[in-house]
């Protein structure tokens, strides 16, 4: 069943002020700082580094498309393509709306309705028959709405290829802060905040390598890859 986070995060008069004016304002209170989306970008595409053979790039969670947007007129018409995924169809009607504003192709960006805690996440499945890893996922926003964030985390890492990345932003307390009600009122409405060290913690025990971390206010950011993933394929063989 959906959390409440989740039914709000669906409405369309919610994701038609989603990017101008209710993710900056999170931002901006969260971060504790004047953080945009444009600097959660910098720091977690700074870190990144396309693989000679990229597959596709995901956006899963997508919501109305910034980061697939931005991640698609970034690599241009000789990168990867990007696909955006996402459980709300009006999210993701918003977020064709949004490509087609901007003018960038199908052949580049494409978006998928789906829940990717019941999918398989298979990219034949999201229409792209031409690689079974992708080279990058991007996971913003989404991680602390899952039922089970680790359980996600392991499946994104068998889905990436070797030495692919995952960006993440998510959230985590402070260890000192003065949003207490706030926080218990995001618990409540089922999301999942993290607790001080938490995510570098099941990062490690999902088998992933930190690159870049960063923790602006409750906004955390992290780069990391699947090293462990490669070696424990190495071990398989
Ligand atoms: C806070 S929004 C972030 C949207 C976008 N990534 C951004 O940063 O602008 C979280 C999004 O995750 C989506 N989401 C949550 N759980 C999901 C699931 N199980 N499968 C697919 N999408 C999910 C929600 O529908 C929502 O659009």
């Amino acid at each position: 069943m959906s959390s409440f986070a989740q039914r709000i995060g669906g409405l369309k008069v919610y994701l038609a002020a989603y990017e101008n004016l209710i993710y900056p304002r999170f931002l901006r209170k969260y971060g504790g700082r004047k953080l945009s989306q444009e600097d959660v970008w910098g720091v977690l595409s700074s870190s990144t580094k396309l693989l000679a053979e990229a597959g596709p790039i995901l956006d899963l969670g997508c919501g109305t498309g910034w980061f697939s947007r931005r991640l698609a007129e970034h690599h241009g018409a000789a990168g990867p393509v990007v696909i955006g995924v996402d459980q709300s169809e009006h999210a993701i009607d918003r977020a064709k709306e949004l490509q087609k504003q901007a003018g960038i192709s199908s052949e580049r960006l494409s978006f998928v309705v789906e829940d990717i805690e019941k999918s398989k996440l298979a990219l034949a499945d999201l229409g792209c028959q031409n690689y079974e890893l992708a080279s990058e996922v991007w996971l913003c926003g989404c991680l602390h709405q899952l039922q089970e964030p680790e359980d996600m985390l392991r499946r994104i890492r068998r889905l990436l290829a070797p030495g692919g990345r995952l960006c993440i932003q998510t959230l985590e307390e402070p260890s000192q802060h003065n949003q207490r009600v706030d926080v218990a009122v995001m618990r409540k409405m089922g999301q999942k905040i993290f607790r001080p060290g938490e995510v570098e913690k099941v990062l490690s025990l999902t088998g992933y390598d930190v690159i870049r971390m960063e923790a602006i206010g409750f906004i955390k950011l992290v780069v990391a890859t699947n090293q462990a993933a490669q070696v424990e394929r190495k071990n398989d063989e």
